[in-house]
């Protein structure tokens, strides 16, 4: 309870009547915003330094501000929970402080306003998280990574339109799926530095009227730059989106990834099976194994999408300044943070304990698929490769009427088509041969998949700390570049 007994509030004194229990229903957003208390904490002893600096408190004030703050940080870790005042996290710290050190704490908010100390925790609270999807990213792409050496010499389809296209190997396929990740782990990287921008010191709106050092605040709290208009800077959640949009679209990779297994797994492809640890039975049909992890996965990427969209709509329509619809980017956010450090390590473990049946996967490679490579084939020979797509196109439609394999027609038929078809021209529709020919930077051959696997192990080399200084990491790294 705070001193005075009653609720402990940030403003009210120039209201005569106390607000609606709607009001304070709607505005409170302290369930949401609690978990920004370490930052706001760590912000406001920088503030009480910066205002001893300032001379605007004694030094012992500032010193007695900082060691109250300690305590509350320490009551608050051990689980000194909200009351139901607490109109948000600042409110909650600023009562704990009155508590904790009496009526010296009613000096820290000044120059400051909310405005500026929810934009400034909320970007620390970003770098964290960005710092830590990171890392959950990272754990998939390694999974991808150790199957892909795995399986380096299996063969599979691969489709276009999801119709059987052209042979390549599994490990490539695996692959596919690593980059796009590491696009998402930079475009994080990108919204880490971008949230790296100090907002206090902007007070309010019109900057703060005491002569604090923003330089010092910055480089005690570790951004990279100061905000440069304090207008902007309160009303700015560009980060927030940034944020949202790197895991919405690492979302979509992963929902991606999770779709194609889902297809494999099934009974008609069969080319995965699924293992116990990420798969669920049914309640009814014992014979059923449902992947749910991954159809979780999938259906993750739309709420991602949908955190996306609510905090771009919000942002669309605000006019200058703060305005409180900008509470709810935390609700997007945190959301958008805590799906992906779900939804991550659930397909890096689905990944990791799936069993391939390469068997299945080869038999899926019927010689029709190697068409394209019958008609390198001619090329080879001299012929154009309009020409060859032509007298190519002719066999495939003779072994589709007859039903049989291409492999499966006579010499003559191969003759009769393009008169360079030799002897050798059944060798050319043979999956590995297929294969082999493609070893050109990034395509399938046995070298090139090497040579993309060593590219991602490079990659994956730098060794990273799950720590909360990841965050700040990643941003010296782009800073770096
Ligand atoms: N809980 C608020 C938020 O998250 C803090 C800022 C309140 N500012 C204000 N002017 N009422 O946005």
């Amino acid at each position: 309870m705070s001193e005075s007994g009653g609720a402990h509030k940030l403003w009210g004194g120039r209201f005569a009547g106390g607000p609606s229990p709607l009001l304070e229903a709607i505005n409170r957003s302290i369930g949401v915003d609690f978990r920004l208390w370490p930052h706001d904490v760590r912000l406001s002893k920088a503030w009480a330094v910066a205002l001893g600096h300032a001379g605007v408190l004694t030094l012992d004030e500032s010193r007695e501000l900082e060691r109250g703050l300690d305590v509350v940080a320490r009551q608050i870790a051990d689980g000194a929970q909200p009351v139901a005042s607490d109109e948000d996290v600042h409110t909650m710290i600023d009562r704990l402080l009155h508590d904790a050190v009496g009526s010296v704490a009613s000096r820290l908010h000044t120059g400051r306003s909310r405005n500026d100390q929810v934009a400034t925790a909320t970007r620390l609270w970003t770098i964290d998280a960005c710092g830590k999807v990171d890392v959950a990213l990272r754990g998939v792409q390694q999974v991808l990574l150790a199957r892909a050496e795995e399986l380096r010499d299996a063969l599979m389809p691969a489709y276009t339109h999801l119709q059987r296209a052209q042979p390549v190997s599994v490990a490539h396929w695996l692959l596919s799926h690593f980059w796009p990740l590491e696009r998402d782990r930079r475009r994080l990287q990108a919204a880490a530095r971008g949230a790296s921008e100090l907002p206090l010191g902007s007070g309010a709106i019109a900057g703060s009227a005491f002569p604090v050092s923003r330089l010092l605040l910055k480089e005690s709290l570790g951004f990279h730059a100061v905000a440069r208009n304090s207008i902007d800077a309160v009303g700015d959640r560009d980060f927030v989106a940034e944020a949202i949009f790197a895991m919405t679209m690492a979302g979509t990779h992963l929902s991606r990834l999770a779709e194609d297994l889902i297809l494999f797994g099934s009974s008609e492809f069969g080319f995965v099976r699924f293992g116990d640890g990420f798969s669920t039975g049914s309640s009814m049909m014992p014979q059923k194994r449902n992947p749910d992890a991954l159809e979780l996965a999938r259906g993750s990427a739309a709420r991602l999408l949908g955190d996306l969209v609510s905090m771009l709509g919000a942002l669309k329509g605000l006019p200058t300044g703060y305005n409180k619809d900008l509470q709810d980017d935390k609700r997007a956010l945190f959301d958008a943070v805590d799906t992906m450090l779900l939804v991550a390590p659930a397909v890096a473990g689905t990944v990791d304990e799936l069993r391939f049946d390469t068997a299945r996967m080869e038999a899926a490679l019927s010689s029709s698929m190697m068409a394209t490579d019958l008609a390198d084939y001619l090329v080879r020979k001299g012929a154009t490769f309009r020409e060859s797509h032509g007298a190519v196109g002719s066999l495939v439609r003779q072994a589709e009427e007859r039903g049989i394999e291409m492999t499966a027609l006579p010499p003559e038929a191969f003759a009769a088509a393009h008169p360079l078809f030799g002897d050798d021209a059944r060798d050319a529709l043979g999956a590995r041969a297929s294969v082999a020919h493609r070893e050109a930077i990034g395509g399938t051959g046995p070298k090139a998949v090497a040579e993309q696997i060593e590219a991602a192990r490079a990659t994956l080399a730098p060794v990273i700390h799950e720590t909360p200084a990841h965050g700040n990491q990643l941003i010296a790294n782009v800073v770096a570049v």
